[in-house]
């Protein structure tokens, strides 16, 4: 049977093959305990998720095997071994213990996808020291936001990417190291003269460093990765993840993604975000698996040569790639080979139902979605390949993960009505806390329920729904984009007084950034100004976070008590009912 005789034109379903009821008998009264075992413990409570993710396997087979297959934007292609990635990590805690970092103490990479992120990543939790990500795209007052509030005590970056952080670095009386990875030894004249922070050339201190060093034997429940994430009011928020959570990204991923030991996998997601790190890093490696980084920007040509190129098996994409490479239409994928694809997987937006029936004439392979977040460490209600699709569903919780949709009462709804989709706690990969921000943390409870923040609805088949957010959080091109960080920078504009910033639904993006806009005295709108405060965006905050569009208002909706009716606006934009407007000013 192939994929294509699996579905069921008629009710848009896909049937799975035989063997879904023996996953799911396998999965039957399923206890995280009881996996344990899976991954090595230096005793019942202690063990580290870099250890598991590396070195573990050099003790095995694997020890030769190819952890990491690099191609860099210019088509390099690089190759390294589960062995070389326990020495060039082991090298990077030498080097970080020789500077004196701690454990705890945090350690940021801002990188592109280079194979250093492996080294610097899985060296910094190998110390116990906690390891934190910067996607490339980031401006100076996002470094600043996160660099500041966790008080980062080192920054691993490029000589390029320096250059944003040299403008704050004043700002950031904890960073002590900035250490420069790049393919020469840094030159000492470029400019890159500092002494607060100390740069440190990567490449030497490497070249110096031994390439033996024993893993600290943290406890399971240490932090271990901390990942800023955007919510809908004030600054980004710490979600912190412990050493532990590596269990379920093991699991997930040898589960969901279906990983035999000879596939070739990619995880087109960055490492700045949750996917990157979780199944880009920790969850394929602990499998034993081969890892595709892929460095070069999005192109529907370049990504369909280089899954043909490397015989890619498993591919972990997102709604908006998909999406792109639909436009650029069938004609395109005819030329290519995908016999290989084994199976292909999408997370962080809503998957229409049009790309997966898309998925089924360009790769023969349905795209089975994947629900999860930054707070939750890894995929929780997923379509696993063998179960059957309903277009447009989510799919159904792993096994060990309850979820619910509840009504604001904290109590469950019936079948096909809309509530807030929640999680009873107590899952390995749940972040532990906010960074410093506890109180906050505490908030996103109902008794024994994490409250996600979306809103869904389960059908009578148990399959969930994804509606959309119950608060104010963008996704543009599945990315996560807080509206209050936009607007603090958009009011930091010479030419802005006031600015409420939207998500607005796009087609090809998922969303975009729609900005309402206050002038001061003085300023008119024009094309000019609209490009200025774009690029201003771009600089401050992330090149992706810019509001596409904006629209210049004489006053903007407020309550009584000041505060901006973003959902007015929404409202307004969309064409919806503007709900009660009872506490608008007049
Ligand atoms: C959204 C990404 C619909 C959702 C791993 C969630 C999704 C937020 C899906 C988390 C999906 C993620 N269908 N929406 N399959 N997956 N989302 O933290 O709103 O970047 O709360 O984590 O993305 O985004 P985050």
């Amino acid at each position: 049977m192939t994929s294509t005789d699996l579905i069921q034109k008629d009710k848009k379903t896909f049937v799975p093959p035989a063997y879904l009821d023996d996953y799911e008998h396998a999965l039957k009264g399923f206890d995280w305990n009881s996996i344990h075992k899976e991954l090595e413990w230096f005793d019942k409570d202690h063990m580290n998720a870099a250890h598991n993710a590396v070195d573990r396997h050099t003790k095995t087979a694997n020890r030769n095997k190819v952890a990491v297959i690099y191609e860099s934007s210019s088509g390099k292609i690089e190759k390294y071994t589960y062995l070389d990635l326990k020495h060039q990590s082991n090298k990077f805690a030498n080097v970080l213990t020789k500077l004196g970092i701690k454990k705890g103490e945090r350690v940021f990479l801002f990188l592109p996808r280079i194979p250093e992120v492996y080294a610097t990543f899985l060296g910094t939790l190998k110390i116990g020291a906690i390891a934190s990500t910067l996607f490339s795209a980031f401006g100076e007052d996002a470094l600043l936001d996160r660099l500041g509030h966790s008080k980062a005590k080192m920054v691993v970056t490029t000589p390029d990417l320096f250059k944003r952080l040299a403008s704050i670095k004043d700002k950031l009386p904890d960073l002590t190291y900035v250490v420069l990875v790049s393919t020469d030894l840094i030159p000492q004249k470029e400019g890159l003269v500092s002494s607060v922070p100390i740069l440190i050339d990567y490449k030497k201190e490497m070249l110096e460093a031994s390439k033996n060093f024993t893993v600290v034997k943290t406890h399971a429940e240490d932090p271990a990765f901390l990942l800023y994430t955007s919510g809908s009011t004030g600054k980004p928020k710490g979600v912190v993840h412990a050493h532990m959570a590596i269990l379920q990204q093991y699991y997930t991923h040898k589960m969901i993604h279906d990983v035999h030991p000879e596939d070739v996998y990619w995880c087109t997601a960055d490492h700045g975000w949750v996917t990157g790190i979780s199944y880009g890093i920790l969850g394929p490696l602990a499998n034993g698996g081969t890892i595709l980084q892929y460095e070069g920007r999005f192109d529907p040509e370049i990504w369909y040569e280089t899954l043909e190129r490397h015989e890619v098996n498993i591919w972990y994409t997102a709604p908006t790639a998909i999406r792109m490479l639909m436009k650029a239409g069938l004609e395109v994928v005819k030329k290519y080979d995908f016999s290989h694809l084994r199976h292909i997987y999408s997370v962080g937006e809503p998957l229409n139902p049009e790309a997966i029936r898309w998925g089924m004439q360009a790769f023969k392979k349905p795209f089975h979605d994947t629900w999860w977040q930054t707070e939750t460490g890894s995929m929780l209600i997923v379509n696993y390949p063998t179960m059957p699709i309903k277009l447009g569903s989510m799919g159904k919780p792993f096994p060990g993960i309850t979820a619910a949709v509840l009504d604001h009462d904290g109590k469950e709804v019936s079948a096909d009505v809309e509530g807030d989709l929640a999680i009873k706690r107590g899952w390995p990969s749940m972040m532990r806390t906010l960074w410093h921000d506890e109180e906050r943390y505490k908030k996103l409870f109902k008794g024994d329920w994490y409250i996600t923040g979306d809103r869904a609805r389960k059908d009578s088949d148990g399959y969930f729904w994804y509606i959309g957010r119950a608060d104010d959080v963008i996704k543009t091109s599945g990315e996560r984009v807080g509206p209050f960080e936009v607007e603090s920078v958009l009011v930091e504009h010479p030419a802005i007084a006031e600015a409420a910033v939207i998500g607005k639904p796009d087609e090809l993006r998922g969303e975009i950034i729609k900005a309402f806009i206050t002038l001061r005295a003085g300023f008119t709108p024009n094309p000019d100004l609209e490009e200025d405060i774009k690029k201003f965006v771009k600089q401050h905050l992330a090149a992706h976070a810019y509001p596409r569009e904006m629209a210049f208002m004489d006053k903007l909706p407020k309550t009584r008590s000041g505060k901006i009716m973003r959902r007015l606006l929404k409202a307004r934009e969309l064409g919806l009912p503007e709900g009660d407007t009872s506490t608008l000013e007049d």
